[in-house]
């Protein structure tokens, strides 16, 4: 019979420590995050970030919520990494972080693509990265997008225009039963983070 207790207890507990989540949150769509209540199907999931290390900087407990979950996560980082030459160091610290974080390394994809090289002042085609995220989106059934808001947290130009080609693909794709989130930045004037619906 203690066995039993033991289960019952820990059904509680994990009830208990949702619950603390869905309160904590101020907003109707965060607290619905791919909240799966443990009975509606796992999402196939893409995080799109533009450099080696958003992914630890910016996604991390999102990450952690989504792979404790059990859904299938995939992450596309859109370049190396390679404004100050040590693009290769990165990648294969993105790889280390994935594997620390529970994805699959075989679900991680690091683009170098000409066009969308790292570093301020560079301007990102949203057309081509809409492509991009197309390509992925149909490759692994993908039904959830995560990825930054129109300031990428930090306002560097290439997490924005990242939101900008998630929102084209939204835009022109006629799959209209994909899920978008953004990751609200904090700015000056408003401090309400976390992660929203796109509109
Ligand atoms: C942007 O990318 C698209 C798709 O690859 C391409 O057709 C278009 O010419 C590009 N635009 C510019 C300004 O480079």
């Amino acid at each position: 019979m203690g066995w039993v207790l033991i289960v019952v207890s820990l059904v509680v507990l994990w009830v208990a420590s949702l619950c603390k989540i869905l309160r904590g949150s101020s907003s109707p769509s965060r607290s619905l995050f791919l909240n799966t209540g443990g009975a509606l199907p796992k999402r196939n999931v893409l995080l799109v970030v533009a450099h080696p290390d958003d992914e630890s900087m910016f996604f991390s407990p999102t990450i952690s919520y989504l792979t404790s979950r059990g859904h299938n996560l995939h992450v596309l980082c859109l370049s190396i990494g390679n404004a100050d030459g040590k693009g290769d160091i990165r990648k294969e610290e993105l790889l280390r972080a994935c594997a620390i974080l529970k994805v699959p390394l075989q679900q991680v994809k690091i683009l170098d693509h000409p066009d969308l090289q790292d570093g301020f002042g560079r301007v990102w085609n949203h057309t081509l990265l809409a492509k991009i995220i197309e390509g992925e989106i149909i490759s692994y059934g993908i039904d959830s997008i995560i990825t930054f808001d129109n300031y990428g947290v930090s306002g560097h130009c290439n997490h924005r225009d990242v939101h900008y080609g998630v929102c084209k693909f939204l835009h022109d794709t006629s799959q209209g039963t994909i899920e978008a989130w953004e990751l609200a930045s904090c700015t000056k004037y408003d401090n309400s983070c976390g992660l929203f619906h796109c509109p």
